[in-house]
């Protein structure tokens, strides 16, 4: 039988997202190995190293329900990323490529964006404060990266790639 309960909702969508995580910390490490600026090489270190903070906040939940953490296997996040390294395998132009870096990670974060605001409703819900507290230091910090990549995107030399 499926999920009957919001704790158990709570439970699958937390194993669903630390999953993500698990994936996105090869998937920043591969942004940054890709691209030609610095600027968004750092960027995408600095998250990189932020996704070891989310995992760990991930890992404080569980605890706090006397779980151990538990993956659930998220194909959105997998393909998105399969669909991401076929594309640097074909061998796109640098400057295409970094662009391409920018909308991939952009995808990837609303991915978790709207994880954590779902998880974070269910943790009110069910009135896990410490869960909710932990989970909106992150939902600020990947905010934050989207606002940083959104300002990379915009700021971006669209004349360096013909049209
Ligand atoms: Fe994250």
């Amino acid at each position: 039988m499926g999920a009957t309960s919001l704790q158990e909702l709570f439970e699958h969508e937390l194993g669903d997202v630390y999953f993500a995580e698990h994936r996105l910390v090869d998937a920043y490490e591969s942004f940054a190995a890709n691209t030609n600026d610095q600027e968004l090489t750092d960027l995408f270190e600095e998250h990189r190293e932020q996704v070891g903070n989310h995992i760990e906040r991930l890992v404080q939940i569980f605890d706090t329900m006397g779980e151990p953490p538990q993956e659930e296997e998220c194909q959105g996040i997998e393909e998105l990323l399969a669909e991401y390294e076929e594309f640097v395998e074909e061998g796109p132009d640098a400057n295409v490529l970094d662009l391409y870096n920018v909308t991939t990670a952009g995808k990837t974060q609303r991915y978790e964006i709207t994880a954590y605001e779902s998880l974070i409703e269910v943790a009110k819900a069910l009135d896990n404060e410490d869960a909710v507290d932990l989970l909106r230091e992150t939902l600020d910090e990947e905010q934050e990266t989207l606002d940083r990549l959104q300002e990379h995107g915009a700021a971006f030399d669209y004349d360096s790639i013909p049209a």
